[in-house]
């Protein structure tokens, strides 16, 4: 059978190799503690469930969920927006309900991208990102994050011919692997950076609520030099592209409730931003699906607009995982930065295995059961790291430690 060459590309999947050595390992008998995934344990909130619940009995939500999904739902998305950010968003034309956000993400190429087109995708970045640009058959451009850029981008960097063939740059902050939060004045200098050269800017926001710090520590470096850049005071402690673009003139934001309200499975999120890049994401989508399931749109209105206690208690149980991790990691004398936001560690590996964290990863799952993600798998400057999701309980995390100093 011969498929499309945009196939080759999505072929090679590290995280699919780590699968097979997961596999293998528990065929040998091995209790795996499996930190590779980035996927919550902690369940959704009682009434998020209640709302899907009493939808599941209503009759009118079982149909084909058409056009952008329910008023309601954008209304409530803008709202959240509003009360957290200081933006003010209309739910007619600057909202747009997804399928989760990957799909979103992934999707938005195939309406900026002609084939060869360039996209500027962070590297080491989310996988789906740059699946999305290989779906739409243009080129990727990986620009570097490196720790001594506190893993933020340096746009001078891009090369003339590749920037003036370019249609879109993605950032995503707090950032998957890393775990890196950038301030609102790098924002500011992307939006800039993307207007002088007529790039659209999409920034994927699902940690926005797993922070652990306070806005006073946002202090990198770069900041210093852009102190023009006043910052707002807003309910949160990370920026949202949109503060830094308030006219929505180039940028899009991608917002999932996977993580801030544990609905992972339940599959939703939202795009916000210009009108003109919903639009043409709602005409994509319009060709793919039928939007998610009315009921779920419920419960995803009623975590937005509900109680959100919800919410700090996983910030607090993520930051107590976080604290039993890292401090097990600095007892065994693997010393690792404290990460300010997400589900991540993101560890620099020891010698030997400093260039080569795949077989890293594969051998710590098959001699103790331990799954982590091989830097490698999130882009060539992902090597000599390991990414580990804090996704088990203090004690657990604890034991993995163990058994990483034993195989170390
Ligand atoms: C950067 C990033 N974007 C998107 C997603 C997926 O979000 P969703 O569940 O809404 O598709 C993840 C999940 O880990 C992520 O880390």
């Amino acid at each position: 059978m011969q498929f499309a060459k945009r196939l080759q590309p999505l072929q090679f999947n590290v995280f699919a190799e780590m699968d097979r050595a997961k596999a293998v390992a528990r065929s040998a008998g091995r209790e795996i503690i499996d930190l590779s995934l980035g996927s919550s344990d902690l369940p959704a909130q009682a009434h998020v469930i209640e709302a899907i619940a009493q939808s599941l009995y209503d009759q009118s939500t079982h149909g084909y969920l058409l056009f952008h999904g329910t008023l309601a739902f954008r209304q409530a998305a803008a709202n959240w927006y509003e009360q957290k950010f200081g933006i003010s968003v209309d739910p007619e034309s600057e909202v747009l309900p997804l399928i989760g956000s990957q799909e979103g993400t992934a999707h938005l190429p195939l309406a900026l991208l002609d084939p060869g087109d360039f996209a500027l995708l962070l590297d080491p970045g989310y996988p789906s990102h740059a699946g999305g640009v290989y779906l739409a058959g243009g080129q990727i451009y990986p620009m570097p994050l490196l720790a001594e850029n506190d893993f933020l981008p340096v746009f001078t960097d891009i090369p003339t011919p590749v920037l003036a063939q370019s249609r879109m740059m993605v950032l995503s902050y707090p950032h998957n692997p890393t775990a890196a939060i950038a301030p609102l004045s790098f924002f500011q200098e992307a939006v800039v950076f993307c207007q002088q050269h007529n790039l659209v800017l999409v920034h994927d926001f699902p940690y926005v609520d797993l922070v652990f710090a306070e806005s006073q520590d946002w202090g990198l470096g770069i900041e210093k030099n852009l102190s023009q850049y006043p910052i707002p005071s807003t309910q949160s402690p990370v920026p949202s592209i949109l503060q830094a673009d308030p006219d929505k003139s180039v940028s899009i934001e991608f917002f999932t409730l996977s993580k801030s309200y544990n609905m992972g499975g339940f599959r939703i999120g939202y795009a916000i931003g210009n009108a003109q890049l919903i639009n043409a994401l709602r005409q994509v989508k319009a060709a793919v699906d039928f939007n998610q399931y009315r009921g779920i749109l419920n419960g995803a209105i009623a975590a937005l607009a509900g109680p959100q206690a919800g919410v700090t208690d996983s910030v607090n149980i993520f930051r107590k995982r976080r604290d039993a991790f890292i401090n097990a990691l600095h007892s065994i004398g693997w010393q690792v930065p404290t990460p300010k936001a997400t589900m991540y560690i993101w560890a620099k590996l020891p010698s030997p295995w400093n260039q080569n964290s795949v077989e890293f990863c594969t051998q710590l799952v098959k001699q103790t059961g331990v799954a982590a993600s091989p830097g490698a798998g999130f882009g060539k400057s992902g090597e000599g790291y390991v990414r580990f999701a804090l996704v088990h309980e203090p004690p657990l995390l604890e034991t993995a430690v163990q058994r990483i100093a034993e195989f170390l």
